[in-house]
């Protein structure tokens, strides 16, 4: 686990490289990106936010259907974990739009590009933290990626919101891992 953080550490600075100048022939967007990787960076987000929506309904399901003796506790932390998934929904959806672009928002297209599968009928604990453990590390991939695109783009906005959200993720799964033993 140590060693996983320190590798990642070292992605998430969001220190200035040196800019990489667009081409005179490259179009900016309204924010001075690249329209190019603009582009490519809210198709990304809108595919990170599809798989956002098919795990905050999973944790709705778990907050919902959640049974036995850990059950006040995995109730609650399952509404806290929604509750936080569903703010990073917005913020992506806004990053789209101040890209430029306009976010996914229909649950078809939702279904069709997410990664993260809808899960149903969970009422086991430790089967609940798995799914929840095994999303997480579908959206801290994807987010690792758009952290690298961010870097190259000279997009700061996206950058931070990305590496804020790996670095607290990561702290979840640590966390979730544990009460799996
Ligand atoms: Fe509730």
């Amino acid at each position: 686990m140590a060693a996983k953080k320190a590798s990642s550490s070292k992605k998430t600075t969001a220190s200035k490289k040196p800019a990489t100048r667009i081409s005179a022939a490259r179009t900016t967007n309204s924010i001075g990106l690249d329209s190019v990787q603009g582009k490519e960076l809210a198709e990304k987000l809108n595919d990170l936010l599809a798989n956002y929506q098919v795990f905050y309904m999973n944790a709705r399901g778990f907050h919902w259907n959640i049974k036995g003796d850990k059950f006040f506790e995995l109730h609650l932390k399952f509404e806290e974990l929604y509750n936080n998934l569903v703010l990073k929904v917005d913020e992506l959806a806004e990053r789209v739009l101040t890209l430029g672009h306009v976010p996914m928002h229909g649950y078809d297209d939702y279904l069709k590009t997410s990664v993260v599968k809808p899960v149903k009928n969970v009422s086991d604990g430790k089967k609940a933290i798995q799914s929840i453990l095994d999303s997480f590390k579908v959206l801290i991939t994807k987010q690792r990626v758009l952290l690298d695109l961010s870097d190259v783009a000279n997009d700061e906005g996206t950058n931070a919101l990305m590496s804020d959200y790996i670095r607290e993720q990561e702290k979840l799964i640590w966390m979730y891992s544990a009460v799996l033993g």
